[in-house]
């Protein structure tokens, strides 16, 4: 699918306003979105600073040029395809020190979802590729089944699908020959699971051949590695995950710079959308937010 304009109404941002206000944005600050998706967030962002600099990165080739369409009204950012993980090189390449603030809201974004030619929806059939980055050379989600025994393949969506019935399903998708496609998934899932959960558990394991396929929770663990060295004192760094796999990452970490005193955490538990968000935008609904302000 070709991105056009209209896809950019597709992705609704989710916790933008708690997101802005937990940036604490100021006029010329230098700001990071790490995962640039539609630019939803970077739009608003934008729009609160004036001599400051917006640095937007997504893996994801389409999301850029997207993006790149919908904030050009303004001058003050640059974006960049990359992962976030790469920050402090990205920060290098521009000179810069250290920002005021840094946003990711993980996993990915409606446009990829309903790109039909992905194989990131259980919904379209399609051959199984699930890269953010197209032209890389990461494993496809394929790649993932045909290269794995079942021990690892069932670890994957034990780990980063929580599916009870991982072994099952794994050894299923291994016994199969030829070519793997999103109906081949489909199609054994209906085999091993009652229709009332059979989408929940298509869910569970799309995202945890997602998560494989992009190496993403290594990625996390990389940057969260990093990131205190990339920020002003003072500055803040805003994350929302999706599941709880990638949850945990981040509240571990996060408690972990806490007890070095290296931030002040400005939540004790995760915040969470509002009712009225969740009604509008079901796919908020499992949005955790959480919030450090790096030790001056
Ligand atoms: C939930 S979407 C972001 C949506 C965006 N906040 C908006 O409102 O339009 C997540 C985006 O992060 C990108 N992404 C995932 N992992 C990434 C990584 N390690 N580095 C950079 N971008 C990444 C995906 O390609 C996707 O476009």
């Amino acid at each position: 699918m070709f991105p056009t304009s209209s896809t950019q109404n597709r992705h609704i941002p989710v916790m933008l306003m708690e997101s802005l206000e937990n940036l604490k944005i100021k006029k010329n600050g230098i700001y990071v979105d790490g995962t640039l998706g539609l630019g939803g967030h970077s739009e608003i962002i934008l729009q609160h600073i004036d001599s400051g600099l917006l640095i937007g990165i997504d893996r994801d080739k389409d999301s850029i040029s997207l993006s790149k369409k919908r904030l050009s009204s303004n001058n003050n950012f640059k974006l960049f395809n990359d992962s976030y993980q790469n920050l402090n090189i990205i920060l290098e390449e521009l000179n810069i020190q250290a920002v005021d603030g840094i946003l990711l809201d993980l996993g990915l974004s409606s446009y990829q979802l309903e790109d039909n030619m992905r194989g990131f929806s259980h919904k379209y059939e399609s051959s199984l590729d699930m890269r953010f980055d197209k032209n890389s050379a990461d494993n496809t989600a394929e790649d993932i089944i045909q290269r794995n025994e079942l021990e690892e393949l069932t670890r994957i969506f034990k780990e980063y699908g929580e599916e009870r019935h991982a072994y099952k399903i794994a050894k299923k998708i291994k016994d199969l020959k030829g070519e793997i496609s999103v109906m081949s998934i489909t199609s054994i899932v209906d085999k091993v699971t009652p229709y009332k959960y059979r989408l929940k558990t298509y869910s569970r394991i799309f995202q945890a051949l997602r998560i494989a396929a992009n190496n993403e929770l290594d990625h996390l663990s990389r940057f969260l590695d990093d990131f205190i060295n990339l920020l002003n004192p003072g500055g803040r760094i805003v994350i929302i995950s999706y599941h709880s796999v990638e949850d945990r990452i981040v509240k571990h970490k996060l408690k972990e710079l806490k007890h070095k005193k290296e931030i002040e955490l400005i939540y004790k538990k995760p915040l969470v959308p509002s009712k009225e968000e969740v009604s509008i935008n079901k796919r908020s609904r499992s949005a955790k937010m959480r919030v450090g302000e790096k030790i001056g």
